[in-house]
């Protein structure tokens, strides 16, 4: 296991060499670190499977260099398409549109569209051009675990099954990216994230469904993922001071993730705030949750944030995070 520094002159290229001889490495993105493989190498792809112990059928985001290479995997680019790519790529966001024939079922889980996007982070892009050629890239976690924003959580999680980790510093959104699905007859969110639902519904002059009608369950997207190994109970704000002593009250070890009421310091035996923003928010999270989970703890609380709009992609991540909620509605 190889430990490369974006920073170190040669060891940008080094990764990009790695990924051309078909081995599997850990890189930067501004969402979270991906684990990537060169997307025209099958036998690549399959270390990616079995390193994350994901199941075979759960797709995969191709990440490109350049909004052009997306004539490689896609026959039709809608025209509504290319001002919302002008727009937000690079960055976080995915679109999901009808695949080309010929694209690999093992990239698409045999679903009809293809995931794509373009990151903003620079070393991800560098290593993409050096490569010259597309990565795919899903979260460097192992299957169901929390997604890593910095080299070292992804060495927690995946030292010894993966070839190297190129170090890019920590991620600067912290969330995955959002994934806007235009295979179907009108736009519709699979996954939130930071960039919003009202705000690519006002970018396109269109309003999305509530819930996409009759959408397929893509393997991927499942209730329990994003989780500590330690038992994590989120709870809404208005209930958090009132409920957390009778949560810390049992025997054992106690963490709190916070953002607005500080918890009181003999309760507990390790607290982090997180931003009373959701962008502060969303780029501290995993951060807090991999040390917390880390800290030998009995239980981690977190102060959940507002049921509002702008929490809706942190609200999805701890709603699968959380294995028990307190009073949560
Ligand atoms: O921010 C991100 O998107 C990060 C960084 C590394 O780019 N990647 C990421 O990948 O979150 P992953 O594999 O952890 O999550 C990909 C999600 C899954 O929920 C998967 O089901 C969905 O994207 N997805 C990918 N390709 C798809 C396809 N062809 N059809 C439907 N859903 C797809
Ligand atoms: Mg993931």
């Amino acid at each position: 296991m190889i430990e490369l520094d974006a920073g170190t002159p040669g060891d940008v290229e080094h990764a990009a060499s790695l990924l051309r001889q078909g081995h599997i490495i850990a890189i930067p993105t501004e969402t979270v670190y991906g684990l990537a493989a060169d997307a025209g190498n099958p036998a690549a792809i399959k270390k990616v499977f079995e390193a994350k112990q994901r199941p075979i059928g759960h797709p995969l985001i191709v990440h490109l260099s350049d909004p052009e290479r997306i004539h490689q995997w896609v026959d039709r680019v809608p025209d509504f398409v290319w001002p919302l790519i002008e727009e937000y790529w690079p960055g976080p966001l995915t679109i999901l549109l009808p695949k080309k024939y010929g694209v690999s079922d093992f990239i698409t889980g045999g679903q009809p569209g293809v995931a794509l996007r373009m990151p903003a982070h620079p070393v991800a892009l560098e290593t993409l051009r050096l490569l010259g050629g597309d990565i795919v890239a899903p979260s460097a976690n192992p299957y169901g675990r929390i997604s890593p924003t910095s080299a070292s959580h992804v060495l927690r999680g995946m030292a010894g099954r993966i070839r190297a980790v190129l170090d890019g510093g920590n991620c600067s959104v912290g969330i995955e990216s959002t994934i806007l699905d235009l295979t179907g007859e009108v736009p519709s969110i699979a996954r939130p994230g930071v960039i919003g639902r009202s705000e690519l519904e006002r970018f396109l002059g269109m309003s999305f469904p509530d819930h996409a009608p009759a959408k397929r369950a893509v393997p991927g997207n499942v209730k329990h993922h994003y989780q500590p190994v330690t038992p994590t109970i989120g709870v809404p704000p208005e209930r958090f001071p009132e409920a957390l002593p009778e949560l810390t009250g049992n025997t054992g070890r106690t963490g709190v993730i916070w953002w607005q009421s500080p918890p009181p310091e003999s309760a507990v035996t390790e607290s982090i705030r997180l931003g009373d923003n959701p962008e502060d928010y969303a780029r501290m999270l995993y951060t807090a949750m991999h040390a917390m989970d880390q800290a030998d703890l009995a239980r981690i609380i977190i102060e959940l944030p507002p049921k509002t709009e702008p929490w809706l992609a942190i609200h999805d991540r701890l709603g699968r995070a959380c294995t028990q909620s307190s009073g949560a509605d």
